[in-house]
């Protein structure tokens, strides 16, 4: 897909991974709408990345919130090309430890929020198949822990490993509808993950620009070509 003045949707755009895919898309001549809960963050990440970059608060785990934002982005913008599921969040510990408020915070971030922002965006991608030949690119952001179990990461493993599931559904539910839907599993990224996931970050993570160039290299591949998964691992962690 050729980015220019296409339109994209990025969940978790106020910081992180989600910055930097906005920030690389926005590069690249697309307008994107960039969904995230804290007001003050976007408006920043909107300094930062120009005006091609449309802040919308919302909570992407909240039915009412999702609807509104994917209805002002319906009205304000012709085309919904590509849709990054990149919000979601940690929080480690043994499972016996886990409260249900942290096991209830992943599930509905990491899947919940997947599902609605991209029941959300289907229709628009399949009319616009309908009319030009071509839907759009759903890009979800699980993680190696939706490859491979750990111990403390019981939740998050089952929500990535469940976002993978879901993935590889949907690729084969709508590719012919012009969709692509490409899963990506990085390993470890320097962001404020880590802030809050109750883990120290590996010593020599990848950046989260490393990770984008990747996601805009798969989305920019011609449309007959779809990369449906990719894993990506910082070469030494250790440093
Ligand atoms: N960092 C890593 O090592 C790593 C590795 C593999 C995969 N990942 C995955 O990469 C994705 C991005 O994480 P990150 O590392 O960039 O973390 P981050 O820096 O903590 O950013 C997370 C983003 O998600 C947003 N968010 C969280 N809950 C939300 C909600 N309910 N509604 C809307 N937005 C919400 C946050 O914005 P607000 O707080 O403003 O809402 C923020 O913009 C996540 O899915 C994570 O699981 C991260």
């Amino acid at each position: 897909m050729d980015l220019k003045n296409k339109t994209a949707v990025v969940t978790g755009a106020s910081a992180g991974l989600g910055l930097a895919i906005a920030k690389d898309l926005a590069e690249r001549g697309a307008r994107v709408f960039g969904l995230a809960r804290r007001k003050e963050k976007l408006a920043r990440a909107r300094a930062e990345v120009g005006e091609l970059f449309v802040p919308v608060v919302c909570d992407i785990t909240d039915e009412a919130e999702v609807a509104r934002a994917f209805a002002g982005i319906a009205k304000s913008a012709e085309s919904l090309d590509v849709l990054i599921n990149n919000a979601g969040l940690g929080r480690f510990g043994d499972l016996d430890d886990l409260s249900i408020e942290d096991w209830d915070v992943q599930m509905n971030t990491n899947l919940r929020g997947v599902f609605l922002c991209t029941r959300a965006a289907l229709p628009r991608m399949k009319a616009q198949n309908a009319d030009s030949g071509f839907g759009g690119h759903i890009v979800n952001v699980a993680s190696v822990a939706g490859l491979l179990g750990n111990p403390k990461v019981g939740a998050y493993n089952a929500t990535k490993f469940g976002l993978r599931g879901l993935s590889e559904s949907l690729m084969k539910e709508v590719r012919s509808d012009g969709i692509k839907v490409t899963c990506i599993y990085p390993g470890s990224i320097e962001t404020e993950f880590f802030d809050t996931a109750g883990i120290p970050i590996s010593a020599n993570p990848m950046t989260a620009r490393d990770v984008s160039s990747t996601v805009i290299h798969v989305i920019e591949a011609p449309d007959n070509y779809l990369v449906s998964e990719v894993m990506m691992r910082p070469l030494r962690p250790s440093g």
